[in-house]
């Protein structure tokens, strides 16, 4: 395939490493040349996510836009959409992006908008989920990648991985592991979307 047609934007608010596995994977399964992808801009709305800077380093555009500079969210999200729109994305994915989402960016980008989270939803939407699955005495505890409706951490479940919670287990050692299984399944995701998107166009 010739050119570059469909750009993916991802949102970040912290390290950003989802966002650097997507990227290294782009790169080694040839997404360019396989379905004329690209990551094309990561977006932060804080200006010191570590994630920019490798963004920057890889020759990616990167934006800041700080959400306290704005009155609500309807102007945060307003400005975000045309920061994003710049790039005419096939894909908005949502890696550790920790703000939530107005009803009308999520119907803007609606089909096209993915989210990973640290729980294996529906379990634990929200916050803090490693330490509430550690708290029930969960056995299993794991990562889901799904589509972003106007609710919050629900949306058809695209993909997810299990890891164990083992004794002594705190909040930290569990996101590490279950961390690692999320730069798995996070970047296969979005992968699979793109050959979805190249087949349909096909038609
Ligand atoms: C990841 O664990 C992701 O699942 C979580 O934030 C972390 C971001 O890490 N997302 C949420 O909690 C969303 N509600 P990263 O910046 O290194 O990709």
């Amino acid at each position: 395939m010739s050119g570059v047609n469909k750009n993916i934007v991802i949102l970040i608010s912290g390290s950003g490493s989802n966002m650097a596995a997507i990227v290294k994977t782009a790169q080694k399964h040839h997404w360019r040349e396989q379905f004329g992808a690209r990551v094309a801009a990561v977006i932060s709305n804080k200006a010191q996510a570590k994630g920019l800077e490798f963004a920057h380093e890889q020759g990616i555009a990167t934006a800041v836009l700080d959400h306290k500079a704005f009155a609500n969210r309807e102007a945060f999200d307003a400005e975000l959409m045309t920061a994003i729109d710049r790039h005419a994305p096939a894909l908005v994915v949502l890696a550790g992006f920790m703000r939530i989402l107005t009803p009308g960016f999520v119907q803007h980008y609606a089909g096209r908008l993915i989210n990973i989270h640290p729980s294996l939803l529906p379990a634990f939407t929200g916050l803090n989920t490693h330490q509430r699955a550690i708290d029930m005495g969960c056995k299993f505890a794991g990562v889901t990648v799904h589509r972003v409706t106007a609710e919050l951490d629900h949306g058809d479940i695209l993909d997810q991985a299990v890891v164990p919670v083992l004794p002594g287990d705190t909040a930290q050692t569990l996101a590490a592991r279950a961390l690692t299984q999320e730069h798995i399944i996070y970047p296969r995701t979005v992968e699979r979307l793109l050959g979805e998107i190249a087949s349909s166009i096909k038609g």
